[in-house]
Formats: C-alpha cells, structure tokens, sequence
C-alpha cells in the first residue's frame, strides 16, 4: 500500500515537474517568437501605408508608364518632376541597397525625410515629394512604414539628377505647361 502510494505520488511530483518544464519552455518560445511577430506585424501595416499612400505612383521603377515594376517595388523612377524654379527631381530608390537607395539611412533617418522633408544631408526635398501631408503621419505609423521599406529586396538601382533649374536634363520628367 504504502509503497503504491508513494510511486503515485512519485509520479505525479514528475508529472508537475515536467507540465512545469514545458510551461517554462512555451512561455520561453513566446519570448523569442514576440519580436519577431511584432516585426511582421509592422511590416503588414507598412506595407498597407505604402499602398495607400501610394509610395509606389511614383517610386516603383516604370511608375507613369503602362508597366510599372511591382515585383521589386519602390527601386526608384526614371521619370521625374519639375517644380517650377526649383528643378526636376526623380523619386530615389527606397529599397535597402547601399549604394543608390536607403541602405546607410536608420529608420530614424528615413522618418524624418518622409514627415518633415529633411534628408540626413541636410537637403530640404522638393515639394514633388508629398512630405507635407506626410507630416500628419503618427509616430507608431512612421516607425511601421520606415519598417515595411527595410524589409523590402535590395535593388541596384541609381535614379538621374535632380538637375537644377538651368542644368541640362538628360531624363523625362513631368511639367507644368502653360497653355498656347
Ligand atoms: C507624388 C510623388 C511622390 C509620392 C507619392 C511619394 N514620393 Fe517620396 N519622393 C518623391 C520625389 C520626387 C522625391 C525626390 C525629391 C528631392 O530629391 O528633392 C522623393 C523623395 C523621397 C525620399 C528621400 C530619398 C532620398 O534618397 O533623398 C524618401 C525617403 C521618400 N521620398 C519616401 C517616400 C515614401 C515612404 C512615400 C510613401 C509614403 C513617398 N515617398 C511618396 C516623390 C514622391
């Protein structure tokens, strides 16, 4: 009898230790798994941001032609703006290449240019580039768009100019043409 009763007992002192260990162990993965999870929940709503705001009219390579490029989206357009005594400017690559896109900016870096226009050079960007109504953008936002552009493919790809007012421009750009 006894001896019965101490191997269940026994046995069930293993079987709370080892829920135990298994309960330790899940609540380790959740851990592990959170940051993650929260990561592709930022990029989702990133990517979603991206659509609506549409980043892509005119960053996706081909933008304002029939096929735009949507496989790798937001490399950069060929196709530029001009503002009226300021310039042509080309909407730049924002994939994470390191050489033509936003490879060497933070996150931080990239916030700031989409909601108060301001690269990290210091360069103010042309009103072409919708900052201004960018700048009502909360900051969790912010941070799940700046999320969403570095979690994009990388892409080789260097934009023209922009090319001041009096520069020769050696791409096509859109204008704003008086009437004849
Ligand atoms: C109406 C066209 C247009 C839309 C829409 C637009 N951009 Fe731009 N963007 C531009 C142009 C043009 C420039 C270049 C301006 C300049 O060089 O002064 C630019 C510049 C930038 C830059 C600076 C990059 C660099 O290398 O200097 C970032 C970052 C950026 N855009 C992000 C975004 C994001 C993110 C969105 C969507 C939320 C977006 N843009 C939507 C046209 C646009």
């Amino acid at each position: 009898m006894t001896v019965t009763k101490c191997g269940t007992s026994l046995s069930r002192a293993f079987l709370s230790a080892s829920l135990s260990s298994i309960a330790v162990s899940l609540i380790a993965v959740s851990l592990v798994a959170a940051p993650e999870a929260r990561a592709n929940d930022q990029i989702k709503r990133g990517q979603y941001l991206a659509r609506i705001m549409d980043c892509g009219g005119c960053h996706n390579t081909g933008a304002f032609t029939p096929q735009p490029n949507l496989k790798t989206p937001l490399a950069g357009s060929e196709i530029g703006f001009e503002v009226p005594g300021m310039g042509v400017f080309f909407p730049p690559n924002l994939t994470p290449d390191r050489e033509t896109g936003l490879g060497n900016w933070s996150k931080d870096e990239i916030i700031a240019a989409v909601t108060t226009g301001i690269r990290p050079d210091g360069r103010e960007l042309a009103p072409a580039m919708p900052w201004r109504s960018y700048s009502a953008l909360d900051a969790k936002d912010a941070v799940a768009l700046a999320t969403y552009l570095k979690s994009l493919t990388p892409v080789s790809h260097k934009v023209p100019g922009p090319f001041g007012p009096n520069e020769e421009k050696t791409a096509a750009y859109l204008t704003v043409a008086a009437p004849q």
